[in-house]
């Protein structure tokens, strides 16, 4: 009997023992990139990649770690493709099975992968939902451990709209076992339920400065992220006392690391000077994205 294949819809799709060993070995495939080793474990394997979102990073992270380690990817758009016409999810998630070795999808609803997974007889990554966004989080797991160490027991806080990518910084914090200090705007708050399923590691309040003090990592994203454009204007009034600025990152630990998973508005969100300044590692994040793939397909992929 074939066994069912793994997905990774959300970090709690792998184990924290899974979890700690695929970072560590994204760490190495770093530095055997460095070194220039060929290493081509995907030799014949095809990723396909679904993408209803815009993206620079995911894209470029994946096709590039597909064809770096042997392999190959097809990029698909619902303007090229039958899903744009309303094929089926089913419909679709069994055909590509036939075909490819591993399938990743970005788009709005997260239910829609959660389908496609149902269906798939070959692994599926979740690159971004409205819910969550879970790739991200094991660049930034691998960013914060280079730079600082293990991130157990530290504190992290997380500023601003309680959307997709908040709600898998809430999951993280069960697997990887930090605190997360969340400050989001009433209205803008993180899911409830993942608040209080999570509460022994996760607090909540309106007041970013609570929340940055004696951090070891502060966070934030976009104001109003794919799908909200229409919603900017309101938002950027709302969130306006949200900003990481130099004065909220004067509160966090002096050794604090500022991150951001990009595409970043510099004036909204983040001052030009954080995000540009000696604490933010947000162009090692970016680039971790490629070796923490390459580490989350090599887990999937294996036989
Ligand atoms: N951070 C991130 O997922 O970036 P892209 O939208 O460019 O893929
Ligand atoms: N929260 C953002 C993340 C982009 C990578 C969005 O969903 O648009």
């Amino acid at each position: 009997m074939l066994m069912a294949p793994r997905h990774f819809i959300t970090l709690m799709d792998l184990s924290k023992d899974e979890l700690k060993t695929l970072i560590a070995r994204a760490i190495e495939l770093k530095a055997m990139r460095y070194a220039n080793k060929r290493y081509e474990p995907f030799k014949n394997k095809v990723l396909a990649m679904i993408f209803e979102k815009s993206s620079t990073r995911t894209r470029v992270s994946f096709e590039t770690a597909m064809s770096q380690c042997g392999g190959s990817a097809i990029f698909l758009s619902p303007a090229d493709t039958q899903l744009g016409r309303g094929e089926p999810i089913e419909d679709t998630a069994r055909v590509l099975s036939s075909m490819v070795d591993c399938v990743m999808i970005r788009t709005y609803a997260h239910e829609k992968v959660e389908l496609f997974a149902k269906y798939a007889k070959v692994p599926v990554i979740n690159a971004l939902t409205d819910m969550y966004h879970p790739c991200q989080l094991l660049a930034d797991i691998q960013t914060y451990i280079e730079h600082r160490g293990s991130i157990q027991g530290k504190k992290v806080a997380w500023i601003g709209d309680g959307n997709n990518m908040c709600h898998s910084y809430i999951r993280a914090a069960h697997q990887f076992d930090f605190e997360l200090a969340i400050a989001s705007p009433i209205g803008y708050q993180p899911n409830a339920n993942l608040v209080a399923e999570f509460k022994e590691h996760v607090s909540l309040s309106t007041a970013p400065a609570q929340a940055v003090t004696n951090a070891d990592l502060v966070t934030t994203d976009v104001w109003a992220s794919m799908g909200q454009e229409k919603e900017h204007a309101k938002r950027a009034q709302v969130f306006a006392p949200y900003q990481v600025d130099s004065h909220l990152m004067s509160l966090a630990k002096p050794e604090a690391l500022f991150m951001h998973c990009l595409p970043a508005h510099r004036g909204e969100e983040v001052s030009a000077k954080v995000i540009d300044g000696p604490q933010s590692v947000v162009w090692d994040q970016a680039e971790n994205r490629l070796h923490s793939q390459k580490a989350l397909l090599e887990f999937l992929l294996a036989d």
